[in-house]
């Protein structure tokens, strides 16, 4: 469900109900509003932004508490998500892939292997083997190309950093393959738009008609990043095609403002310019990727620079992140999906950073030293962090994903570490510098769990059905706001 609430626009708002990355929340998308208030006094969250075991210990508390929101290994409870998806629990099924994600960059940065067991765990487990292409038909109700694409680029991140591998199953980059290649098979593409993947994977689910930037902006990165890791050039001619169309569609304007999509319907010039930095986060990344490749810069240099610049510019406004279209001065409408975005951000910015010094690091860190100081503001001493990080203190926002905002709070340290103040980050490892995924270029195989019409219906009435109704009546109010006012920015009532 990962992005579904962007579909504003006016109908469109029924496509909170399918279920992607961005998506709707439910009960709770009510109860957006009312957090923020309460606070007991200074948050006193003790860093040393200049000692690197000071960072790295702060980064263990949040991560210790981070996990704290997992029980997928209680009894009863299933393995690798966080309680969901919707109505069983808060989170949809995509943002436990992006959690885990984030603990291999934890160990990454920090090389604090806590909990690299049970990600190992987690992420084997949801890729479904004998596939391995993370899609499950537990989560069809839910499943976009970007939700399927979260959990790809964790375990792309495990094959690039070298997290151990689980003897007997698949290794990482073989997942990875699995996902790109599902994704890259005819059966998701079409001409409608003049190409791009749709948001959606099946026809049943709401948002089929929608092609999306997340949808299209995951298969980008993950292509490019397979380009790099592989030295295959199908993934990265896939990655090229895939950025022109967001381009050339216009998701991405001459000022390197990113949009959210347009609809089949329309082919494609309904632009919802809603402007997400989950959005600019796997773009960024996917550009970065291709430049060091590269190392072109007209093709990938200069789209890298701008879209750097103009991000820091919108999104850190006052050198503090903000998720402005939501995340409102008087109001806060992020739902659960939304409050993980943070995290994404500041994960990509690092990894631009260090794979294109020349072009960007240097007001990326920038923005990561004005950054961190809001984000300490904002954590209580056990390592719970607030949404907000420019109130100076912790907002008490716990009703929205507070897993989310957590894993922002630990990726806002875990980068830290890329300033110069810290020893030098290990560098992304490729099939020819030391790599141990060795991956299986047809992983994936033909979608077999691409499954007949009345199987999908019989599975999904609980879920999708039931959702549409509800969603619909919750989301429309709250975000009506997105659908009309977000270009200004305005708040209105
Ligand atoms: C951290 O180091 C920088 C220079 O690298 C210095 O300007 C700053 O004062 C130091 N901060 C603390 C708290 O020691
Ligand atoms: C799918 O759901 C079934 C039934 O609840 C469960 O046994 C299985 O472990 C789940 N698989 C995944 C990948 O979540
Ligand atoms: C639809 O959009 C595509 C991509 O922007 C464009 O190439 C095509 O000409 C458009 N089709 C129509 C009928 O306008
Ligand atoms: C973006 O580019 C402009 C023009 O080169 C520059 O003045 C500005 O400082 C840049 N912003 C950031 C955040 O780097
Ligand atoms: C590519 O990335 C490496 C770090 O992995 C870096 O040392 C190198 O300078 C980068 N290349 C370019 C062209 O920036
Ligand atoms: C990856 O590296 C291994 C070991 O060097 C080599 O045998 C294999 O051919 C490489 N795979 C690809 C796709 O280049
Ligand atoms: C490159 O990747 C494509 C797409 O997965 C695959 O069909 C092809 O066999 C790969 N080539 C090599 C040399 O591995």
């Amino acid at each position: 469900m990962l992005f579904a609430t962007r579909i504003a626009g006016v109908a469109p708002l029924l496509l909170a109900a399918a279920s992607s990355v961005y998506g709707a929340t439910t009960e709770s998308t009510t109860t957006t509003t009312t957090t923020t208030t309460t606070t007991t006094g200074q948050s006193t969250f003790e860093v040393d932004l200049n000692k690197t075991a000071s960072v790295k210990s702060a980064a263990k508390t949040i991560a210790k508490h981070l996990i704290s929101y997992y029980t997928g290994n209680q009894p009863g409870q299933t393995i690798g998500i966080l309680p969901g998806p919707p109505p069983d629990g808060s989170y949809y099924w995509w943002e436990a892939g992006a959690m885990w994600g984030t603990f291999i960059d934890y160990w990454h940065y920090t090389g604090d292997s806590t909990y690299n067991a049970v990600t190992q765990q987690s992420i084997v487990f949801q890729a479904d083997a004998p596939q391995n292409s993370f899609m499950s038909p537990n989560w069809t109700a839910s499943l976009g190309n970007d939700d399927q694409g979260f959990w790809g680029m964790s375990a792309m991140l495990a094959a690039e950093v070298n997290f151990p591998l689980v003897p007997g199953e698949a290794d990482w980059l073989e997942m990875a393959q699995a996902v790109f290649n599902t994704q890259a098979a005819p059966d998701r593409h079409d001409d409608e738009c003049g190409g791009g993947l749709r948001w959606q994977i099946y026809p049943s689910n709401a948002g089929y008609d929608y092609k999306n930037t997340i949808a299209n902006a995951c298969f980008f990165n993950l292509g490019a990043r397979l380009a790099r890791y592989t030295d295959n050039s199908t993934y990265s001619k896939w990655a090229e095609k895939t950025f022109n169309w967001i381009r050339d569609v216009g998701y991405i304007d001459k000022n390197w403002n990113i949009y959210d999509g347009g609809h089949v319907p329309q082919n494609c010039t309904d632009i919802n310019k809603v402007q997400w930095s989950a959005n600019a986060a796997i773009i960024i990344h996917g550009v970065a990727i291709m430049y060091n490749m590269t190392e072109d810069a007209e093709q990938w240099g200069k789209p890298l620079t701008g879209l750097v610049n103009r991000t820091l510019e919108f999104f850190f406004p006052k050198g503090i992140l903000v998720e402005r279209a939501c995340e409102l001065s008087d109001r806060l409408l992020c739902n659960i999906d939304q409050h993980s975005f943070k995290g994404y951000l500041l994960r990509s910015l690092a990894t631009a950073a260090l794979m294109a010094p020349d072009l960007v690091r240097e007001p990326i860190v920038k923005a990561f030293k004005t950054n961190i100081e809001g984000v300490i503001d904002s954590c209580l001493p056990d390592g719970t962090c607030g949404y907000r990080w420019n109130v100076g203190k912790y907002d008490g926002d716990v009703s929205n994903g507070p897993a989310g905002q957590e894993m922002s709070a630990l990726a806002a340290f875990t980068t830290y570490l890329i300033t110069e103040e810290h020893e030098a980050v290990k560098p992304l490892v490729t099939n020819n510098t030391g790599g141990q995924s060795r991956g299986n270029p047809n992983a994936g195989g033909t979608p077999a769990t691409v499954m007949s019409m009345s199987e999908l219906t019989e599975r999904d009435k609980a879920g999708a059905g039931v959702l549409t109704a509800f969603v619909v009546c919750s989301i429309l109010g709250t975000y009506f706001f997105l659908a009309t006012g977000i270009g200004e920015m305005r708040s209105q009532n």
